[in-house]
């Protein structure tokens, strides 16, 4: 107990110090003061990329179980996987099923999440007649045919529990605001759980970029979906959506203020934060590459949803390559539990400074490509209980820090 204490006092100071250093910088301060205060709490969301439906003939489920097969990645197969006890290489899974949804909502609302951003992707063949869905599948997820990618939100929408977890999308490519696939994601948008900052839709959008601009006529022609897109929101009283530009890496923060600037989104945010070594980079480095992203958004004064890793492996991919995407055997190493709870905790913070006090963690499930949080059949709720235990440490924090105002 002595020992949690003394953690959270250095914390207070830690965050204190920061928090006078931004003052005394050039960002613009609207009335002052700060809108968020060091003691607020920042409300932690986790990427789900659910691909995990074992469907015969989908390109992106026999991928995955190809990907997954070699017996050396068993250990980060999800904890609903089998492996055929009369054939190691032969594993199998089917994440459509109620039981393991509502399973999943309580352990991530145990371990303190508020919600979950759905990868939410052009459905293979439903929209083949969209052209900026022929554009993403010949052009920027070649081949990524997926035939029914929203299992996870209709059983989370579906599920008894429901109110456990909140839920908000990760939006990709050029599609997402065409006018005939915005009524699909607006009525998401109404329902009561939609992840909100305020009294506004948080929504993402990944795979932007200028390819997708110029395919769309421009960023100033393709903003003008955009801004159709938050005018139907506003009509049908879900609010003005805060929509964030995301980037892959921290290097790249500039492609997604780009998107931000150029589509009039409210803030940016980063998918994954990928590097390493073939032989494996320490986890360090790649908590280190989280603070850089940080620190220069705040530096160029611009809103943030704090990006979290939990990790970059891709080498299931490296052995077999997806049609969608090229990935090296470059590679971070696994994080230690109190790795990934002290770089939760420091998120926290971060972000409990920032508008608008969100972090998100790559991943929930993105296991092979090395982002997870689920429990995995090697280590169990090793993941979750990190990310509780960090939060839980920052909780302390704050109850300190209002105690000495
Ligand atoms: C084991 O399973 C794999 C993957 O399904 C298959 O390719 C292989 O032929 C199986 N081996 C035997 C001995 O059945
Ligand atoms: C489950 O979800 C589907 C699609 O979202 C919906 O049509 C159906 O009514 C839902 N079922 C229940 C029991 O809520
Ligand atoms: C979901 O969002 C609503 C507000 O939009 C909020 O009242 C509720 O507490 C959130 N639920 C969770 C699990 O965070
Ligand atoms: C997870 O399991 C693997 C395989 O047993 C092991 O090497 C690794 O150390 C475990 N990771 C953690 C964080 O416990």
């Amino acid at each position: 107990m002595r020992a949690v204490l003394g953690l959270g006092a250095a914390f207070s100071l830690a965050g204190l110090l920061v928090y006078t250093q931004r003052n005394g910088s050039a960002r613009p301060v609207v009335t002052g003061a700060p809108s968020r205060t060091v003691s607020a709490r920042a409300v932690f969301g986790a990427i789900r990329w659910d691909a995990w439906n074992g469907l015969a003939g989908d390109v992106v489920s026999s991928t995955v179980a190809q990907t997954m097969a070699p017996v050396k990645y068993h250990w980060r197969l999800p904890w609903y996987a089998t492996v055929d006890p009369a054939n190691e290489t032969k594993i199998s899974f089917n994440a459509d099923r109620q039981s393991i949804m509502d399973q999943e909502l309580q352990l991530a609302h145990a371990a303190g999440l508020s919600f979950w951003a759905y990868d939410t992707y052009c459905v293979w063949p439903t929209d083949a007649h969209i052209p900026e869905c022929q554009f993403w599948w010949d052009t920027e997820s070649v081949g990524y045919k997926a035939t029914d990618p929203a299992y996870g939100l209709r059983l989370h929408r579906n599920s008894s529990v429901k109110h456990l977890m909140n839920f908000s999308l990760v939006l990709l490519g050029s599609s997402p605001a065409t006018p005939q696939l915005r009524p699909r994601y607006l009525e998401l948008f109404a329902d009561p759980s939609f992840q909100r900052v305020g009294d506004r839709p948080l929504v993402f959008l990944f795979n932007v970029g200028r390819q997708q601009a110029d395919h769309m006529g421009g960023w100033a022609k393709w903003r003008e979906q955009w801004d159709a897109f938050r005018r139907e929101s506003i009509a049908q009283g879900s609010g003005n959506p805060y929509f964030v530009a995301m980037c892959v890496g921290a290097a790249n923060l500039h492609v997604a203020e780009e998107a931000r600037a150029g589509l009039g989104f409210d803030a940016v945010s980063a998918y994954a934060l990928p590097g390493g070594t073939v032989g494996g980079t320490a986890f360090a480095a790649q908590a280190a590459e989280a603070r850089e992203f940080w620190g220069q958004a705040r530096a160029a004064g611009l809103e943030q949803v704090v990006p979290v890793p939990t990790g970059w492996d891709p080498r299931p991919r490296a052995d077999h390559e997806p049609v969608w995407v090229k990935e090296g055997p470059e590679h971070f190493l696994e994080p230690t539990a109190a790795e990934l709870a002290r770089l939760v905790e420091d998120a926290a913070a971060a972000a409990a400074e920032e508008e608008p006090g969100v972090a998100l963690l790559y991943a929930w499930n993105e296991n092979t490509e090395g982002g997870w949080l689920l429990p995995t059949l090697g280590n169990g709720t090793t993941r979750l209980d990190a990310v509780a235990a960090g939060l839980k440490r920052r909780a302390g924090a704050e109850r300190n820090h209002a105690l000495w105002q």
